[in-house]
């Protein structure tokens, strides 16, 4: 979906009719076509073959986006300015009911008569600090432009980020909730945050984290990788025992059936039709709300649920944020400074056991997972320093 609208169309320009033309004009109106169609058949050619160049090449060590972007404003005419720009800050004063609803337009057209470069909404789910957002941000300058992506923070209420302009972080948070881990909250929280990132159009793809969460990859891989993909990244499976089906509540039915009831972790990866999906969704969130209470977690079953049964032929069933449950118990792991070393690294980034065996639009890949979790405040310093190295930014 996304890979498909990243080539999507260039601006049609004035419909207007011009006024009738003298012959000498008519003729090199024909050679300015003759030309306009040239050069036109030309960039399909160049296009087609990059995108055969790029499909052949592993992922993800890809050089750099394959995106073309319009001119910076100024210089042209930028067409259905208001649905081309995301806004500076992610405040606002809307209530939920109205973030909603307006996170809900979907367009019925289906191609952009206007160059869009897809983003990527990075979407944090914190409680409030985020420990490492210097990483981030040296993540985020590799973009080596703002429009390729952009960043949201849900923290709890009443915290005061204090971001210096420069920060990718800066003046993002957006209006939050209190959020309790294995309550609705958390679901609402993470609706709230789908629904503040589908505001600006241009975002395509939405990636929820935490602030333990770090890319293992440099942004134009991890951009490629999410903007290509045919599918979502949502864990889902089918679990028979006490902590999947066992969760199951009576109240979900009719809606959702006892073996229609899926497990995945949290963390998820949305496309923009599927997150419009997940906002506007009346059906089956009410009674998860309702229904779906401790230990049955909303956060783990009801997008895993519902996207299996709404939409499983565009769901990865995987997540792309690896987490350590080697340990055993509730939780994963919280990996600390003495965890963070280079052999660490290199065993989370190469192909093989920790990177896991997927398939990536339906081939098997080598790269699964882009973040990973869970990364304490102490680990900031050596993946500072190790992150040009072995991660690929900084
Ligand atoms: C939100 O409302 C406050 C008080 O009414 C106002 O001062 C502020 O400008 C509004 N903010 C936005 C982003 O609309
Ligand atoms: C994910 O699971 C669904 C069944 O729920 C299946 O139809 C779909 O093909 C799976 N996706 C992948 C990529 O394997
Ligand atoms: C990966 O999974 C495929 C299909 O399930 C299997 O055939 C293959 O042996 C697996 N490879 C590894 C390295 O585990």
């Amino acid at each position: 979906m996304g890979a498909a609208t990243a080539v999507d169309g260039s601006g049609s320009g004035s419909t207007a009719r011009p006024p009738a033309a003298l012959p000498g004009l008519k003729l090199l109106r024909r050679l300015l076509l003759v030309a306009v169609v040239g050069t036109g058949f030309l960039a399909v050619v160049v296009l087609l073959s990059s995108s055969w160049r790029y499909s052949s090449s592993m992922l993800p060590r890809v050089p750099a986006p394959d995106v073309r972007l319009p001119a910076p404003a100024g210089g042209g005419k930028v067409p259905l300015e208001r649905w081309a720009r995301g806004s500076a800050s992610a405040w606002h004063n809307l209530t939920d009911e109205e973030l909603l609803w307006a996170a809900s337009w979907r367009p019925g057209v289906r191609r952009y008569p206007y160059r869009r470069t897809p983003k990527v909404a990075f979407m944090f789910l914190t409680r409030g600090p985020l420990p490492l957002a210097p990483l981030w941000d040296r993540f985020f300058t590799g973009a080596g432009d703002a429009r390729l992506f952009s960043v949201y923070v849900h923290a709890t209420p009443g915290y005061r980020p204090g971001f210096p302009p420069a920060s990718a972080f800066y003046r993002r948070l957006v209006p939050s909730q209190v959020a309790r881990w294995g309550e609705a909250s958390m679901c609402d929280a993470e609706r709230r945050l789908l629904a503040n990132a589908l505001l600006d159009p241009a975002n395509e793809r939405f990636v929820l984290l935490s602030e333990s969460c770090v890319p293992l990859y440099g942004f134009p891989a991890v951009y490629s990788y999410l903007t290509r993909s045919r599918e979502s990244f949502v864990g889902a499976f089918d679990d028979p025992g006490p902590h999947g089906r066992g969760r199951y509540r009576a109240g979900l039915g009719p809606e959702v059936t006892a073996g229609q009831f899926r497990k995945g972790a949290q963390w998820f990866e949305l496309d923009r039709d599927l997150a419009v999906g997940v906002v506007a969704d009346g059906r089956y969130y009410p009674k998860f709300r309702d229904h779906c209470r401790p230990p049955c977690y909303v956060d783990e079953h009801y997008l895993p649920t519902v996207l299996s049964i709404e939409a499983p032929a565009r769901i990865a069933n995987r997540s792309v944020t690896w987490v350590d449950w080697s340990r055993g118990g509730a939780h994963p792991a919280t990996f600390g400074e003495e965890d963070v070393h280079e052999a660490f690294l290199r065993r989370l980034t190469a192909p093989g056991k920790d990177q896991g065996n997927c398939t990536y639009n339906g081939q098997p890949a080598e790269v699964c997972f882009l973040f990973a979790r869970k990364f304490a405040p102490s680990t900031l310093r050596p993946l500072l320093s190790l992150a040009p190295k072995l991660l690929g930014y900084g």
